[in-house]
């Protein structure tokens, strides 16, 4: 549901038309005073009276209490009411039509943000309790001050299943907690239960300060689940606009003119401990042009993308580039040393660490170019194949322009390739991602056909012959260009299968490949349409020389091989991220290592070939 609110116009129309000391003076004696009207506050216990009506500016305030407000925040204090409520009342009174779905969508609106606002406040009560003892020894162990952990607003959920369930059905709010996703209805019988227990509660902000959602971190000793459990997207809470510790980043960016962007919640709230405090993190998605947005709300004109070290940090660069050099946005990478977190590295090398870290930051596209292709113009045309085809996502994103142009002007000073080519080279077919989970297959772009690149310099054919370039039309994407490379060698020469040394052909995805392999040998079915001109395309790349021709399908065996263990790992990865102990875990943990020395025997085989 749409969460209309009433139009600025009928709340404008509204406060114009009401009587405010009217209004008030039904529950509180008003004497007049100059232009106002001063009475005793109906909201705290006093005896001299500082409760004032300003009915020139159609708003009331209290010196003692601070209570402050127009008229529909009054009634809705006075009576307990709805915001929606209020303003119907209120309409009733001074005769405006208000239709019924403004009101209540309004209404609805106002009650998820109490909600929030609820939760919030009896997940931080929990944490300060004699009972949230052990979260908070947690938080301690974890270098979160009390001061950090006050001003991010963390709080615990327990671990029991309806302590905030009850508590939102006393304040008759049941529907709206169902609506946010905090609590989820029984499956059996009526009521609902809590959605997080036994939680680090994080709540998700908006830029001003209003919780939307929360993520909740596992404790350890918990009851399990994955690490985070985040609040779904809610009528009003959307992750994709939503960046962790804006509300508290918004005046330093805004100083600063830059933000810092990292992907845990824990980075963000210890670089804000340590000073920095222009850091926002990711709500477990994907960065958005709605992130930019917000962040360019807030005058942010530099992003530095702070990350681990590791290859997870590097994937994760990859992700980011599409959207920040699709926007435009001037961004830096500045790495962690191998293995570290940002709140690890923070927490040690405090504030003054960060910043050196961030100084060093390099532009985003030298970053990508020089992680995809260590060796720029000196690596192998083969190498520079493989890299280019890790950019294809990238610059998929990137509209036509300046950008695009200036980006892909860079990229052929790097590799040393003329930037014509580069066109035709990164429109083709996606190459797989080092770290690509084997069901991966190519997209569908929505690029016209392209022809395969003309013009290869002979001499670098004869010393690595470049993979299949693009072949046919669009729906030729869909056949992996390295699975078809492989299979027209062994249909060129069936002899060279022998070199498959890791089993490769015995992994192939495409069921149209396995199909043409075994007529190779067993004279199967034939290969036909997408998966035949695929083969031509990559046939016609071949070198004809008997021993060129070995030395492409044993490097092509080599990298299939790698990209399936690379998936493999990462599915093993994402297994043992589940922090439940088991005993799966250390089967889990060999399976691992035999993996890895896999993966290395084939690196050390892929380089010989180079
Ligand atoms: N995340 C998530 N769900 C998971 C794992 C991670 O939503 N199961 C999100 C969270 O926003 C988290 C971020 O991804 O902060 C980074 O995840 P990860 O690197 O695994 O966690 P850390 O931030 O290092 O978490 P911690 O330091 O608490 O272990
Ligand atoms: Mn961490």
């Amino acid at each position: 549901m749409a969460s209309r609110r009433i139009s600025p116009q009928t709340l404008e129309e509204l406060r114009h038309r009401v009587d405010l000391p009217g209004l008030i003076s039904r529950h509180v004696a008003l004497t007049p005073s100059g232009k106002e009207f001063r009475g005793r506050c109906p909201f705290h216990e006093e005896r001299t009276p500082s409760f004032f009506v300003v009915p020139e500016k159609g708003f009331f305030f209290c010196h003692g209490c601070r209570a402050r407000g127009d008229a529909v925040d009054f009634l809705r204090r006075m009576l307990g009411l709805s915001f929606g409520d209020a303003v119907r009342e209120l309409a009733r009174e001074v005769g405006l039509p208000v239709s019924e779905s403004e009101a209540s969508a309004a209404d609805s609106s106002q009650r998820l943000r109490d909600v929030t606002r609820l939760a919030q406040e009896h997940f931080q009560a929990l944490l300060w309790s004699s009972e949230g003892a052990s979260t908070r020894a947690y938080l301690e162990a974890r270098g979160v001050t009390e001061e950090t952990a006050r001003a991010f607003g963390l709080g615990w959920a327990p671990e029991a299943w309806d302590r905030l369930a009850e508590r939102l059905e006393r304040a008759g709010l049941r529907e709206a907690g169902l609506e946010t996703g905090l609590v989820q209805p029984r499956k059996k019988g009526a009521g609902c239960y809590d959605f997080f227990r036994g939680r680090v509660m994080l709540p998700l902000r908006s830029p001003d300060g209003r919780p939307l959602g929360f993520g909740g971190r596992l404790m350890s000793g918990g009851a399990g689940g994955p690490k985070y459990l985040n609040s779904k997207d809610s009528p009003l809470y959307h992750k994709a606009d939503t960046l962790f510790g804006m509300d508290l980043a918004r005046a330093e960016i805004r100083r600063l003119h830059r933000a810092v962007l990292v992907e845990g919640y824990f980075d963000c709230v210890l670089l804000h401990q340590v000073g920095v405090r222009h850091a926002v993190a990711l709500c477990s998605t994907h960065l958005t042009p709605g992130h930019l947005q917000v962040l360019a709300r807030a005058e942010a004109r530099e992003l530095v993308l702070l990350l681990d070290g590791d290859a997870a940090g590097l994937a994760a660069v990859e992700r980011l580039s599409g959207p920040l050099l699709a926007a435009g946005v001037a961004t830096y990478v500045a790495l962690l040393p191998q293995g570290e977190d940002p709140d690890t590295f923070a927490l040690r090398e405090g504030g003054a660490g960060v910043s050196r870290l961030l100084e060093d930051a390099r532009p985003l596209t030298r970053h990508l170019f020089t992680t995809v292709l260590p060796e720029g113009r000196e690596a192998s045309f083969e190498a520079k194949m493989l890299a280019l085809g890790r950019l294809r996502d990238v610059v998929a994103k990137i509209p036509p322009g300046l950008m695009r142009t200036a980006f892909l002007d860079a990229l052929s000073a790097h590799v040393g390739l003329p930037s014509a080519e580069l066109e035709g080279v990164l429109a083709g077919p996606r190459a797989p991602a080092p770290a690509a989970v084997a069901t991966t297959r190519a997209p569908v772009a929505p690029t016209s056909p392209v022809s395969p690149p003309v013009g290869t310099p002979e001499a670098t054919v004869a010393q690595a012959p470049s993979p299949p370039p693009a072949v046919g039309t669009p729906a030729e994407r869909g056949v992996d260009a390295l699975e078809a490379r492989a299979v027209a060698c062994v249909l060129r020469n069936p002899s060279v299968r022998d070199q498959d040394a890791f089993g490769a052909l015995e992994h192939l995805q495409e069921a149209g490949l396995r199909m043409a392999l075994g007529a190779a040998s067993t004279g199967g079915l034939k290969a036909t349409g997408v998966v035949a001109r695929a083969l031509a395309g990559a046939t016609r790349t071949l070198p004809t020389e008997e021993d060129a021709l070995v030395k492409v399908f044993r490097v092509t065996c080599c990298e299939l091989s790698l990209r399936r263990l690379d998936a493999e790992l990462a599915k093993l990865a994402e297994l043992t991220r589940d922090p439940r102990p088991s005993g799966a875990i250390l089967a889990r943990l060999s399976q691992r290592s035999e993996l890895l020395a896999l993966r290395h025997r084939v690196r050390q085989v892929l380089q010989s070939l180079r």
